[in-house]
């Protein structure tokens, strides 16, 4: 990758990194689209990081599929591929990490203590590698945004962030690489989480302001019907990422979720315009 990036220009070609784990969906190339809107050349990582897995987690069994990646990938107009092997990434034991504290402990990293702590380590040394000037994440990951955009700020990495939209299924599931995981009746009732997300949306609208309220309506439509187990719903400020309850004085709240069904954990998340 670094004698593939010798050779790109430095001065004018604007080059974006577009970082994955492989399992390529239409959200994941919906990110290449953004990426060739701003830039000139599109790099794509694709790297299952074993230091965003938790013990216990799915790091074993998470889809592996690069060959049909590839093809996705340059058939939608991705430049190069960086697909590199677990040795080359963490060649011998592995000291230095990178990590954003607070807002890496809270939602996401409640559940999963070390996972953020891999995704910035692992962003930090893609962005080394690459030097891309632009870099393209999905909302979808809300929090892992923030937190990355968060990273550079505070560590002077010279690269833009883009943040794209949520792709969704048909019935509003947010399309993740996880979803195979779902059993035919979990897949089918995992639509809940959308129209949860759907329900608080109408509510602000309609100019309910008490998250708590709108909260427990959220938990009795998931918990109630659907099967799933819920790790959390809650309500943030997006431009902090502090919990709100009330959404009295802001103009947008963001709604996110973690329910689990069976062995499959999903997250999604929302943004909530306040009447
Ligand atoms: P992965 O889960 O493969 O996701 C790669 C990128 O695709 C992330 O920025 C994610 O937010 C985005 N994405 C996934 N599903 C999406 C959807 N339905 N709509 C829009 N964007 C979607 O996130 C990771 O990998 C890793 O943590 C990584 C950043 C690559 C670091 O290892």
């Amino acid at each position: 990758m670094r004698e593939v990036r010798e050779e790109l220009p430095r001065n004018g070609a604007r080059i974006c990194l577009v970082p994955t784990m492989g399992a390529l969906h239409q959200g994941h190339l919906s990110l290449v689209d953004m990426a060739k809107r701003t830039s000139d050349l599109v790099v794509m990582s694709i790297y299952v990081n074993p230091t965003q897995f938790g013990r216990g987690e799915d790091f074993g069994k998470y889809p592996r599929t690069l060959e049909s990646d590839a093809r996705l990938a340059s058939e939608r107009g991705v430049d190069f591929i960086f697909a590199p092997a677990d040795t080359e990434m963490y060649p011998e034991e592995h000291l230095a990490f990178v990590e954003v504290e607070k807002v890496s402990s809270i939602l996401e990293g409640e559940f999963r203590p070390t996972h953020f702590k891999g995704v910035t380590t692992v962003v930090a040394k893609l962005f080394n590698i690459v030097e891309p000037h632009v870099a393209v994440f999905g909302q979808k990951d809300a929090q892992q945004a923030f937190i990355i955009k968060k990273m550079v700020r505070d560590l002077n990495f010279d690269v833009e962030i883009i943040v794209a939209p949520i792709v969704r299924e048909k019935d509003g599931l947010a399309m993740s690489s996880r979803n195979v995981y779902l059993s035919p009746e979990e897949r089918e009732k995992a639509a809940v989480l959308y129209s949860s997300l759907k329900y608080a949306e109408s509510s602000l609208a309609s100019g309910k302001k008490n998250l708590r309220d709108i909260r427990a309506e959220m938990t009795e439509m998931i918990a109630g019907g659907s099967g799933g187990k819920i790790d959390y719903v809650s309500f943030v400020n997006p431009a902090s990422f502090e919990k709100v309850e009330d959404a009295g004085s802001l103009d947008e709240v963001l709604a996110l979720l973690a329910v689990r069904f069976g062995q499959t954990r999903l997250i999604d998340n929302m943004m909530l315009k306040v009447k």
